[in-house]
């Protein structure tokens, strides 16, 4: 073709040469196991069962939303939005595994900046740890027995390193390689050099494959990219992390197909004024899909919240009205949320309905059944109801220390101090059982509340035989209420 279409000018074109491989497969090192090929159909009483593999990052949250640990040959996506510290996160904990070599792909930004990010990390990181230095070349040789961490493989892999290694906590940077690039192609041919343990890229959207001529970020695209390093993880047992970007409606960009094609889905989420930042299980093919990580935003990175319970709860000298304390449970781990109310007269026709963290459907629910059930007049009313840290809850057991908040600032009648909430309310009134009930009332008693609201329902046959949840084990005071009146009654007389 002489004359371009598009600009109009003659012999402006080029031609590219695409080298497709002469052998379609590249030749990383496979796993032993991946190499019998032809599978044949076993009964599953024959398949023998081995334990997964999998490695304890130094980052216990995040071992936590994995299911326990990185899984060899796993391809994990992490979605967020724009600036929420994905990129942040990955640094991180590549900067932290310095026994393992962690191959950092980015098609986002220069040697340069990601230099000056993890700059940023390793000096938090050093002021805390002075002198745990240059311990990893002995470390790796010998066993060490008194291995009392958690950190390394728990099985055996065929590449990596054995639990033999007790990651040092120095941040140097060491087995942390970073490579910008966004050819497929060309990160395999480095990958086939390397060999790394561990394989990040940053972003899924910004990669492009030879074989398909559509722009990188678009659908095929991505899911060409995906494909190729799924095949990677796969053949190779190497944990493959891909970092996404999400739409504007929260999904994460690319093709629905992408999260099908993936183990897990991660997705980091948080408000970019707050501090903390969550990390949510949304797909986990090796774990639970409702745990939860918890982190906070510091100058110099990530800091992982262990007690999340004692960073939402705001430390208060005096009870407040509209204030009460829920007790959730995000995956299996208990947290007590600070859930608050204002009911104010409202100055327009329209009265606000305004729900920050929590279903706002839900809540009409909510103001209706407190309408018709107990009579108090909230139509008329402005409602704003507030969870704080900014995080989303759906546990339904909420609705209970929602439903007090709002009677309490209608009433304006704090709720006395050192008491919590756990109970689902239902439509006709009744407090409905919530689950793993115990968990809730040992982290409510563990933070030193000194009183607790929990169903009838929760105790087997309505309250009469107490055998399964012994009400004596626990040195907090526990009510049990069946109705919402009760509660009421109870609180505020
Ligand atoms: P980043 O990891 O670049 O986000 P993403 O990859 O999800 O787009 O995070 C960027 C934000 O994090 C930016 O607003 C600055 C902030 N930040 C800190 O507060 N502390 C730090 O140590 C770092 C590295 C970033
Ligand atoms: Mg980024």
């Amino acid at each position: 073709m002489g004359k371009c279409p598009s600009c109009g000018e003659w012999n402006t074109f080029v031609e590219e040469i695409i080298e497709k491989d002469a052998k379609s497969v590249p030749k990383w090192k496979t796993a032993s196991t991946t190499l019998q090929r032809a599978n044949k159909p076993i009964e599953v009483a024959d398949i023998t069962f081995s334990e997964e593999q999998r490695l304890l990052t130094p980052d216990k949250e995040f071992n936590r939303v994995l299911g326990g640990g990185i899984v060899a040959g796993s391809l994990v996506l992490i979605g967020g939005e724009p600036g929420i510290g994905k990129s942040t996160l990955m640094l991180q904990l590549a900067l932290n595994m310095p026994a393992l070599k962690v191959l950092y792909v980015s098609g986002e930004e220069s040697e340069r900046q990601i230099k000056m990010r993890a700059e940023r990390i390793e000096v938090g990181g050093r002021k805390a740890e002075v002198g745990s230095e240059d311990k990893k070349s002995e470390v790796r040789g010998q066993k060490s027995e008194d291995d009392g961490s958690e950190i390394g493989f728990s099985g055996s892999l065929s590449r990596l390193p054995t639990s033999d290694i007790r990651l040092p906590t120095s941040r140097s940077g060491k087995g942390c390689y970073i490579l910008t690039e966004t050819s497929t192609q060309n990160i395999f041919k480095q990958i086939e050099e390397l060999e790394p343990d561990i394989v990040v890229v940053d972003s899924i959207q910004t990669l492009h494959s030879a074989h398909i001529e559509s722009t990188p970020g678009s659908v095929s695209q991505v899911r060409e990219c995906t494909a190729e390093l799924l095949r990677f993880a796969k053949e190779s047992s190497t944990p493959v992390f891909l970092i996404g970007h999400i739409t504007k409606d929260g999904m994460i960009a690319g093709p629905k197909i992408l999260e099908h094609m993936v183990d897990t889905v991660l997705q980091f989420e948080g408000d970019r004024h707050h501090v903390y930042r969550i990390l949510r299980t949304v797909k986990n093919r090796f774990g639970s899909a409702s745990e939860l990580g918890i982190y906070e935003m510091l100058g110099e990175g990530l800091r992982e919240v262990s007690n999340p319970s004692e960073i939402l709860l705001s430390q208060r000298d005096e009870p407040l009205s509209g204030i009460t304390i829920s007790t959730t449970l995000e995956g299996l781990r208990p947290m007590m949320i600070e859930t608050q109310a204002l009911v104010s007269d409202s100055p327009y026709g329209t009265p606000q309905r305004t729900a920050t963290g929590f279903d706002t459907k839900r809540m009409s629910m909510l103001l209706a059944v407190l309408e018709k059930r107990c009579g108090f007049k909230l139509g008329a009313k402005d409602v704003f109801l507030n969870i704080t840290g900014g995080i989303r809850v759906e546990d339904p057991a909420i609705d209970l220390g929602l439903a007090a908040a709002i009677i309490s600032s209608h009433e304006d009648i704090p709720v006395p101090f050192k008491t919590c909430f756990a109970g689902e309310i239902g439509l006709s009134g009744e407090i409905r059982a919530v689950n793993r009930v115990e968990q809730r009332i040992a982290e409510a008693q563990k933070l030193g509340f000194e009183q607790i609201f929990i169903s009838k329902y929760n105790l087997p046959s309505g309250g009469q035989d107490k055998k399964r949840i012994d009400l004596s084990r626990y040195n907090i005071d526990i009510k049990v209420v069946s109705r919402i009146e009760e509660v009421f009654e109870l609180l505020f007389g």
